[in-house]
């Protein structure tokens, strides 16, 4: 079984972005905003991740720290903010949000030019038609990841768990744009050891630690795991890594698979978007 080595893949893109990064010394930094309301552990975990990696490869970041009874109007004044605030390239809603809050609305708020999540109304129906669009840092990460293996997709049966709008739905649409042909199962799918057992590459975003065991899937199969479910302290994935890693011909470990991509791909988008801008500005 080969690792799909998610931390060590990351590094060496982030390596590659930075040197990009380092091309524009003396104009604007890239700059992320990142909006956090409440204190969800997790959340703050993963925010810490990602600001740590940002400035290691030049990106600055704003964090925005809003209290948990924060009004709809308020944190949608927020996003305003930064919609307009030349110094921004990129914005991302950290979710989960406290659920008096209209999650959809303040999504489709953020400007489509700083929607480094891709969450956008927008950009999900351009997703959805296969154009050229932001894609969710989760699902890029974990197409850059197969691609540095040179794993070729085409004509493969591949197996999503999860049909969220954050990893599961965009992943299906990307594996499907490589030529794979798709089936998404979810939590509530009747025997879904049918469907897996007859996989060549399975991803598992179902948020259930070790949901994935030995006698569900083939040998050499292809596993992405993408859960980061936290079970007495340890961070467990969605797969039964022990047993799968016996039979599996490439997969990813739970810590330091996909989580180190998902953050390159949010540097990666962030990037992007400062480019997009700074073209229009006639600024590089
Ligand atoms: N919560 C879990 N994953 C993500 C993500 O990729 N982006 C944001 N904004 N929140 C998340």
């Amino acid at each position: 079984m080969t690792l799909l080595d998610g931390y060590n893949t990351a590094k060496k893109l982030n390596h590659e972005l930075k040197l990009e990064i380092d091309k524009w010394k003396g104009l604007k930094k890239p700059t992320l905003a990142i909006i956090h309301i409440g204190n969800n552990a997790a959340s703050l975990s993963y925010i810490k991740g990602k600001i740590s990696a940002a400035e290691k490869v030049g990106i600055e970041t704003k964090l925005i720290h809003l209290k948990d009874q924060i009004s709809q109007k308020e944190v949608e004044d927020n996003i305003l903010i930064l919609n307009n605030d030349p110094q921004i390239d990129g914005i991302i809603l950290q979710l989960p949000i406290p659920k008096h809050l209209n999650k959809d609305r303040l999504i489709d708020l953020i400007s489509i030019d700083k929607d480094a999540d891709g969450f956008h109304t927008f950009h999900q129906g351009l997703l959805y038609q296969s154009r050229e669009t932001m894609v969710p840092a989760t699902p890029l990460g974990i197409m850059l990841l197969l691609e540095t293996y040179n794993i070729k997709l085409n004509g493969l049966k591949a197996v999503v768990i999860g049909r969220s709008n954050i990893v599961g739905s965009p992943v299906s649409r990307l594996l499907q744009d490589a030529g794979a042909t798709v089936t998404i199962c979810h939590s509530k799918t009747k025997d879904i050891s049918a469907y897996t057992k007859d996989a060549d590459i399975v991803v598992a975003a179902v948020g259930i630690p070790k949901f994935l065991k030995a006698d569900m899937v083939k040998k050499d199969v292809i596993i992405v795991d993408v859960g980061i479910n936290k079970v007495e302290g340890k961070l467990i994935g969605d797969v039964d890594f022990e047993h799968v890693s016996k039979i599996a011909s490439y997969m990813t470990p739970v810590p330091k698979g996909v989580g180190p991509m998902t953050i390159h791909a949010l540097l990666k988008n962030t990037v992007k978007l400062y480019v997009n801008t700074m073209k229009k500005r006639n600024s590089i």
